[in-house]
């Protein structure tokens, strides 16, 4: 079996090397993302592993059908950049890995959370000024607060757990609910309610497609004044522009946002000394109230170990026996 690996960072090669060497399979490691120029790089391998925030060009798939490869293993969850119906078309199979270490999604919103209540973007920038003094930046408890977590998924139920152990309280929405929760009493019927309730909204849903944001003025208008918004699952649940305008005129009291809607190709690069041409994205970053992080939430030496080697092992099992436990269902 000959594998090939695109998109690879150096933090993830050990585990991928480890891997290969442990299972004896030949991988090839690439650092180039998967495009129409450099999908031939897999001309002759039976697999192809793969990670990109950039959406994945249909003509990859076209190639893929072309050289007999019929299995792609997303070393990530989130499948909103794939093209399903060029999979379809192509008889190609597809697998994520849902599961690397939603602890470690659920440990950083709580700590975006938890900074952004103590000021602490503020007064830190104020120390390094040499600015001492405390107010304004008085704090708010998290024991003193209702939490809302939209989505009752691995990842909200991870942040859950950590919320009742601060003294939260916590009430939670989601389409399909979890019978433990449920049997807490934990849920409130709509989404609406759960922004009508919340001191705290922590978003741990899918894209909902775009357009179709969970906070834009609309919404906020019903929110609680001096609520807080926290995101690290998709930048499109949010309209980010009213966000922003929201926390500007202090409405909302702040948010922590791990993703952003216009994230793709900005984040994770280095752009020191360089103008930024988004606006709002500069907006978001001066001010003191937004915590803006890119896209970092699940950059742990756990979950970077895991998506490597989970993905290689539903790879392997897709070719094996046709199946893995992490495939994706195309025509839902
Ligand atoms: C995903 O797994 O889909 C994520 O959003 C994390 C990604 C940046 C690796």
């Amino acid at each position: 079996m000959r594998l090939i690996d695109y998109g690879v960072r150096d933090d993830e090669k050990k585990y991928i090397e480890e891997w290969a060497k442990i299972n004896k399979v030949e991988v090839k490691i690439v650092q180039e993302l998967l495009t129409p120029e450099t999908v031939e790089l897999a001309n002759g391998f039976d697999g192809i592993v793969a990670y990109q925030q950039l959406p994945y060009d249909p003509v990859v798939f076209d190639k893929m059908n072309e050289y007999g490869i019929h299995v792609i293993s997303l070393r990530n969850v989130g499948v909103d950049n794939v093209p399903f119906e060029a999979l379809k078309k192509n008889d190609i199979r597809l697998t994520n890995v849902p599961s690397y270490s939603p602890e470690a999604i659920a440990e950083y919103s709580v700590t975006g959370l938890m900074a952004l209540l103590r000021n602490m973007k503020h007064m830190i920038r104020k120390v390094d000024q040499y600015d001492f003094e405390w107010a304004p930046d008085i704090g708010r408890e998290l024991n003193q607060l209702t939490v809302g977590v939209a989505g009752t998924g691995r990842i909200g139920r991870a942040a859950i757990k950590i919320y009742e152990g601060f003294g939260a309280k916590v009430i939670a929405y989601d389409k399909y609910r979890n019978d433990e929760l449920d049997k807490k009493g934990m849920y409130v019927d709509t989404l609406d309610e759960l922004l009508k309730q919340a001191d705290v909204v922590t978003l741990h849903l899918p894209s909902l497609g775009k357009g179709n944001t969970v906070i834009n003025a609309k919404t906020i208008a019903e929110m609680k004044d001096d609520a807080v918004v926290v995101n690290t699952g998709r930048g499109d649940l949010i309209n980010t522009q009213d966000l922003y305008d929201a926390v500007a005129n202090g409405k909302l009291y702040g948010a922590v946002l791990d993703v952003y809607e216009n994230e793709v190709g900005i984040f994770n690069t280095d752009r020191t000394d360089q103008e930024l041409d988004d606006k709002l994205l500069e907006k978001l970053i001066q001010s003191p109230r937004i915590i803006l992080t890119p896209h970092i939430a699940f950059y742990t030496t756990k979950a970077v170990k895991n998506m490597a080697t989970i993905s290689l092992n539903s790879m392997v099992d897709e070719l094996n026996t046709g199946t893995s436990g992490n495939e994706i269902d195309l025509d839902k």
